[in-house]
């Protein structure tokens, strides 16, 4: 493989209350050429900080390791709602979820919220040539069914034909018989159509980038990939490169002592797979037996290895198509989960356009229902170090620059079956979060999803977690602080 070696890269990854890469190259110049820069936003689906990048020792993921040597890497990045609709819309509008008010897949913005543009959209009335290819926004009522076409995309976005197979059975089991499981490495010429939709993807990808290269206009071209969201459904050989024994657990497997009911999430879609419902784990605690948890983080490694092959062949083209030297590489998760600076994954907007030498939204009033063009979110740039751009107002020492907001709803107090994705109708209590660079604090408050008002004298719950002394946040410590306060001093 060879990555760009001069292209710009932008690595995030979102992370539900956690962190994350951007990266960038230092050759960029956004406005100095005449030349308007192109940009490839890669968004994986439910991928972690499982990178050799970000000092992931086991994983093996040396394309994006090399796309992140020579890009900015942010170590904390934070989605603003860890599912994937909210999130995805939300960071491709540039708005928090409480703007866009979509907490679950069941509404389209701009009717039940506001017109709001997108970031495609953006630089589509821009001039540039825009294409969605995947998994970009959220399929279903959420993006209209139609990927927010046709005012986020110049054609009619792509998706890879064989994603219709992601949840049937094609997954032989050990009885040979094919099961929808959770764990499905495959034989890739023995699945329906001899492929997988990422592969798709990464073809389809390559063939637009083939076209652009002869294109008067710039473009700017989404690929959202599958994996490793559930199922792991990926070839079997990647398998290989994770030996069961020498796979470790999670360093806390446990669920933690202090953590409230309503944190935590019962994990329904993992238990509704063929082979998970196998093992009878009961709801909503578990244990998961120790052998299957092994096969779980061998599975979701493997799977990405396998993604990261295929973002190999795609930043490989852009290099052979020479390409690489013109274009922003921003590379991002819609959520994942792990643990310098923080950064939102709503500043992806503002951040984008300036690199592009495109003018950065305005800041949104409040509220900004009414406004098509604005941003919630910052322009990062000063993190690229052009001292030429004009630099984001920015006041040092205010700590609203250095607190990230993520928020989650729930049905009820305690884990039910909706719990981790309950219906706007359903939602009672939303949990939001601050992320500062020394601790996480979340307080859960009653909700209505009929005034979309939530009532912060009603509080639920609450947690504290300090990044130093307890980085995995195992414990909670907010019944020994008097941290209400502190919530509401720092809500936006
Ligand atoms: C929403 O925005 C799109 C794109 O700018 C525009 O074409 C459309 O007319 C707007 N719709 C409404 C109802 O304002
Ligand atoms: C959503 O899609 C429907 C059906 O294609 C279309 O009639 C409607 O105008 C779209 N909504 C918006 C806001 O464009
Ligand atoms: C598995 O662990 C053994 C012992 O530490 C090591 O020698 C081997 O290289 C590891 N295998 C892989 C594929 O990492
Ligand atoms: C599943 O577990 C429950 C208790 O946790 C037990 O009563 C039941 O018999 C088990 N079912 C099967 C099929 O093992
Ligand atoms: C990128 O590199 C190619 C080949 O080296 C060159 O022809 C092209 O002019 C370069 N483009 C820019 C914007 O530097
Ligand atoms: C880029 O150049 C254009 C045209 O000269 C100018 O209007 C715009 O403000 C510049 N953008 C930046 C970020 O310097």
């Amino acid at each position: 493989m060879s990555p760009p070696r001069t292209g710009q890269g932008l690595l995030w990854l979102g992370v539900v209350l956690s962190s994350v890469c951007v990266a960038l190259g230092s050759e960029t110049q956004a406005n100095s050429t005449t030349d308007a820069l192109n940009v490839l936003l890669i968004i994986v689906d439910d991928l972690r900080p499982s990178l050799g990048c970000y000092g992931d020792k086991l994983v093996r993921s040396p394309n994006i390791d090399q796309l992140a040597s020579h890009s900015l890497l942010f170590q904390n990045a934070f989605a603003q709602q860890a599912v994937c609709a909210p999130s995805r819309v939300s960071f491709l509008t540039g708005r928090r979820p409480d703007t866009t008010r979509l907490y679950d897949f069941n509404s389209y913005w701009r009717v039940h919220a506001g017109n709001f543009s997108t970031i495609p959209q953006y630089f589509k009335e821009n001039g540039y040539v825009t294409m969605s290819v995947g998994k970009v926004f959220h399929p279903g009522i959420s993006s209209n069914h139609t990927d927010d076409s046709p005012y986020s995309w110049s054609f009619p976005p792509y998706h890879p034909s064989s994603e219709k197979y992601e949840n049937t059975k094609t997954c032989r089991g050990p009885d040979g018989e094919l099961h929808a499981n959770l764990l499905c490495p495959v034989d890739v010429l023995d699945v329906p159509e001899g492929t997988l939709p990422d592969k798709q993807s990464t073809e389809q990808a390559i063939q637009l980038l083939e076209k652009m290269k002869t294109s008067a206009s710039p473009f700017f071209l989404a690929v959202g990939y599958h994996k490793p969201h559930i199922p792991f459904r990926y070839p079997k050989e990647f398998q290989k490169l994770y030996p069961l024994e020498n796979i470790t657990l999670a360093p806390d497997p446990e669920v933690p002592d202090g953590l409230p009911p309503v944190a935590y999430n019962p994990w329904m879609d993992i238990r509704q797979r063929e082979d998970v419902q196998a093992l009878n784990i009961s709801v909503p605690y578990g244990p998961i037996p120790v052998d299957f948890q092994r096969k779980i983080r061998q599975s979701y490694f493997a799977s990405v290895s396998y993604l990261d092959t295929q973002v190999g062949r795609l930043l490989s083209a852009l290099d052979d198509l020479q390409l690489a030297n013109s274009t922003i590489i921003a590379f991002t998760s819609d959520h994942g989960r792990q643990s310098m600076d923080l950064v939102e994954l709503v500043s992806l907007f503002p951040t984008l356009a300036g690199l592009a030498g495109l003018q950065v939204p305005p800041r949104c009033p409040v509220p900004s229902f009414h406004v098509e063009l604005c941003r919630e979110g910052k322009n990062l740039l000063k993190h690229f170090r052009f001292r030429d751009l004009e630099e984001d107002p920015y006041l040092p020492g205010n700590p609203r620059e250095l607190i990230a907001y993520s928020q989650y709803p729930r049905p009820a107090d305690i884990p039910q079956w909706n719990s981790d994705k309950p219906s706007l109708k359903d939602i009672k209590i939303m949990g939001y979060s601050i992320r500062t660079i020394d601790y996480r604090y979340t307080v859960w408050v009653g909700f209505s999803p009929d005034e979309f008002l939530a009532n912060f004298s009603d509080i639920h719950a609450g947690e504290l977690y300090f990044v130093d002394s307890d980085p995995l946040q195992d414990h909670n410590m907010y019944n020994d602080s008097q941290g209400g306060d502190l919530f509401q001093l720092l809500m936006p």
